[in-house]
């Protein structure tokens, strides 16, 4: 019911959205200022995902761990219980109004019904959360790597706790409040707490181009719980291959990092690729750390610099030159493209999918 109740509207689904907000926003202002200030990016991005939750969440049960997440996440926009009665409302009013008569109270029924569990689900994560919302932390370095990267090192005001292979979701509190955007801490925890990124500004992006471009030490920024899974498994035993295409290369450090401080028995190669050669801004480090540990290897390739001196191609091609690799684990971090392309060459090298673990930096 809930798929053929969408079907109604989901041509319409832009006018559907500017709907949902201008009924939410009327009848609670005080709901606009949870949300950024331009909303042409995200302006699907909410009503799109309940309706994907409400629709391929048929099983609350097996996404049970996803929902709580999700809630206890949404506290950092400032979302409170009251909100989610309104919220569920508004989308309901808004797929009825643009149905028109099709529309029936069967599926006003589904709908409801539906969103109460998710929104159950959400609620008791967040309730059970004892972090708090978000964390504020200051930049204490910043620096320009090249035209499009930066890396920067900010110290939370309280200490947060991740894992080396994580990432969090970040805000540039002074340039673009309400935007929140993931981004992967390129060291394995500290005691000094502080946290170093690397980021790249994409053409029109709205916070990575702050990031690179406009944010100075002293900035104060919001920082959100971490979240995901490519973390290391102290007990294997196997040798390991970290793929990193372009800023890819932040949680892989990370591991890297965490490894220096109590590996001795891995071999561990890593394959760093980029567009050309300036994109490899982290390369002196890398070799610092490969002159130093015995145990690990730097491969560096350039896709589009034919003068380059390390290897030429894909990122995802180089590795499939190096090798056998059925017996390594994997560790995959890049763009959606270099992602892909990289699992796809595994898959043809025979790699078991459950040694590589991945993140891509797209949906
Ligand atoms: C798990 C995870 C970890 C991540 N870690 C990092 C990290 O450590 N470092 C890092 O630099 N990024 C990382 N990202 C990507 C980051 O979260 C943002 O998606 C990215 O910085 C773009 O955000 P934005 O606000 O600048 O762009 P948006 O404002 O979201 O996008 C604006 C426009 O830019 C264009 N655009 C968006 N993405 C791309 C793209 N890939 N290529 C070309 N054009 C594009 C689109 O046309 C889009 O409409 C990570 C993403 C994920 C999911
Ligand atoms: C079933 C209930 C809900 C689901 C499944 C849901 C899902 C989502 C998802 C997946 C995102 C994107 C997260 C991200 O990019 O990090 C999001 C963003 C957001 N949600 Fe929700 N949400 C729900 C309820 C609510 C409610 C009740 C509010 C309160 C107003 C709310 C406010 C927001 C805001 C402010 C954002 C960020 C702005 C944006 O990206 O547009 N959400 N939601």
């Amino acid at each position: 019911m809930l798929k053929e109740s969408w079907s109604l509207v989901e041509e319409h689904q832009d006018k559907v959205a500017g709907y949902f907000y201008a009924r939410l926003f009327l009848s609670h202002p005080d709901l606009r200022e949870l949300f950024p200030v331009h909303m042409d990016v995200q302006r699907t991005r909410l009503l799109g995902a309940i309706v994907t939750a409400v629709q391929t969440l048929e099983d609350p049960e097996r996404f049970d761990d996803y929902l709580r997440a999700l809630g206890r996440d949404h506290r950092k926009f400032h979302v409170v219980p009251e909100h989610y009665e309104v919220v569920g409302g508004a989308l309901i009013e808004s797929m009825r109004a643009f149905a028109g008569e099709q529309w029936g109270v069967e599926y006003d029924q589904a709908w409801a019904d539906a969103y109460a569990v998710i929104a159950a689900k959400m609620l008791s994560g967040a309730d059970a959360d004892q972090n708090p919302p978000y964390w504020y932390g200051e930049v204490v370095q910043h620096e320009r790597r090249s035209r499009d990267i930066a890396v920067f090192t900010v110290l939370p005001l309280q200490p947060l706790e991740f894992r080396a292979g994580q990432y969090l979701s970040l805000e540039a509190t002074r340039y673009q409040p309400r935007l929140w955007r993931t981004y992967s801490p390129a060291n394995a925890p500290r005691r000094d707490n502080t946290l170093e990124f690397h980021v790249r500004a994409l053409g029109a992006g709205w916070v990575s181009s702050a990031l690179v471009r406009k944010l100075q030490v002293g900035d104060m920024i919001k920082l959100a719980a971490p979240m995901g899974s490519m973390t290391l498994d102290r007990r294997s035993t196997r040798d390991a291959v970290f793929v990193a295409g372009g800023t890819g290369l932040a949680p892989i450090k990370s591991l890297l990092e965490e490894l220096t401080r109590y590996n001795r028995t891995r071999w561990v190669h890593v394959f760093f690729g980029a567009r050309t050669r300036e994109d490899l801004y982290d390369l002196a480090d890398l070799n610092r750390l490969a002159a130093r540990y015995p145990w690990l290897s730097v491969v560096t390739a350039c896709s589009d610099d034919p003068g380059f001196a390390g290897e030429q191609g894909n990122i995802s091609d180089v590795v499939a030159r190096y090798g056998p690799w059925n017996e390594h684990d994997f560790f995959v971090s890049g763009s959606g493209a270099m992602v892909k392309s990289t699992l796809r060459t595994l898959a043809e090298l025979q790699v078991p999918s459950i040694r590589v673990k991945y993140d891509a930096f797209s949906d």
